[in-house]
């Protein structure tokens, strides 16, 4: 009988593939806790978080008992005219934690979707106002999606060239890097200057796609402060950095300029269900709050805020906010530099850094780029010692589910430490 791997060969495709370099896909027939166990019965260590959205480890039985009860007693209905208590529950909960003064959850599918709601609420607040504020400023190396908004505000690259001549125009400010923040910061001061900026949009202090590219709170700070200043709105993208990522529950967490608008996904369901969710402030909210219907906001998705899946992310709120969670966060952030002083200096280490939970390490290549011929050989050499990292081109980076052990943690940094070995003997 074939296997479900060459089944999925037949019919399937996959986000992120090309196809006919990588053919086979693992198929996974459990997972639980950080493990995921495929059709071979072969045990993968999950230490990207399968892209980022696990936190308590795969199957967790409380969420899995949460949305079980959820599922019977209303699964899902029109988010239009009605309402329900997962969803009410969620919003007062998310409201008593984001940061800054966020007053309105406005639910969606995925991180796409609540940066297109946040690009969509932003422009639409200044058009609702009678201001004429339509330009979007980015930082270089961004990524915010795969829809057509999420894409122009992502930097121009790989990911976006078959349809760069449909993407809208956005103004990016270069990365700041090490020592050449100011730069950074000048440009976008100099950009919002004008008053004609709708909104400045962020990935706070780590770009995720574009290698996990760190950047420090003050950066940050200041870049909201020059948004301020300008009355020029901040989007900050959370979808990554969200749910205690970056150490505290939000990256934005960490200054003291707030969002006007902030993007979830990914750790919001723990990573059992896709949602998506776009917070904003009363001022905005006001905007749109109007006898005229042609002022309101015209999104929504036929599953917006999903009952079972408002279950399963009120139940990882649950596990998020205990004192467990944040002792675990804590003790990774603390292995993590552990094992990278082990490497710094390593003569195939190019680069290591570390913003809480998130480890990465540059690999020196000839040529750095998330197309590196390295990426394949990383991957292979890793899950063949049944460990799941997926680097980005010639960056490994770690993220694990927050339930990993010590010893877990071990074994990604041993199969990592024989790796250079490896390369260095080779
Ligand atoms: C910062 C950021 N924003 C948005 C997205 C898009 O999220 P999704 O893949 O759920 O559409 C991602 C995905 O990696 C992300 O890292």
């Amino acid at each position: 009988m074939a296997t479900i791997s060459q089944r999925d060969t037949q019919t399937v495709w996959h986000p992120y593939t090309p196809m006919k370099i990588w053919p086979e896909a693992i198929a996974i027939t459990s997972g639980k806790g950080v493990y995921l166990t495929d059709e071979n019965g072969n045990q993968y260590i999950d230490a990207i978080s399968s892209w980022w959205v696990n936190l308590h480890g795969h199957s967790h039985p409380y969420i899995a008992q949460k949305v079980h009860e959820q599922m019977l007693t209303m699964e899902h209905c029109i988010f239009a005219g009605f309402t329900h208590g997962p969803a009410v529950t969620l919003a007062e909960r998310l409201l008593a934690i984001l940061p800054g003064s966020m007053a309105k959850i406005f639910y969606s599918d995925n991180g796409s979707t609540a940066v297109e709601v946040a690009l969509k609420m932003a422009l639409q607040y200044w058009q609702n106002k009678g201001i004429s504020r339509k330009k979007i400023i980015a930082i270089d190396g961004a990524y915010h999606g795969d829809t057509f908004g999420a894409m122009s505000v992502s930097a121009r690259s790989i990911f976006t060239a078959a349809f760069s001549d449909l993407l809208f125009d956005v103004s990016f400010i270069p990365f700041p890097e090490k020592g050449r923040e100011a730069e950074s910061i000048a440009v976008l001061q100099q950009l919002v200057a004008a008053g004609d900026v709708a909104a400045f949009i962020a990935e706070p202090l780590i770009q995720g796609s574009a290698g996990m590219q760190m950047y420090d709170a003050r950066t940050l700070d200041a870049y909201f402060a020059a948004c301020r200043a300008t009355d020029t709105l901040i989007i900050a993208d959370e979808v990554m950095t969200g749910f205690g990522r970056t150490g505290p529950l939000f990256a934005c967490s960490q200054v003291a300029h707030a969002p006007d608008i902030i993007c979830l996904s990914k750790g919001l369901t723990g990573g059992a269900m896709p949602m998506g969710i776009t917070a904003t402030t009363q001022e905005i909210y006001d905007a749109f709050y109007d006898d005229d219907r042609t002022r309101m906001l015209y999104h929504g998705h036929s599953y917006t805020a999903n009952a079972t899946i408002c279950a399963a992310a009120l139940a990882s709120l649950d596990l998020l906010l205990h004192a467990d969670c944040s002792a675990s966060r804590l003790r990774i952030a603390d292995a993590h530099k552990q094992f990278a002083a082990t490497i710094t200096g390593h003569e195939m280490v190019e680069d290591i850094r570390q913003t809480g939970t998130i480890l990465a390490i540059t690999l020196r290549a000839g040529i750095s780029s998330y197309h590196s011929n390295l990426r394949d050989e990383l991957y292979q050499y890793f899950i063949s010692r049944q460990i799941l990292l997926r680097p980005l081109g010639n960056i490994i980076y770690i993220l694990p589910p927050y339930c990993i052990t010590d010893q877990e943690l071990d074994l990604v940094y041993d199969a990592i430490r024989s790796y250079l070995q490896w390369k260095s003997a080779a």
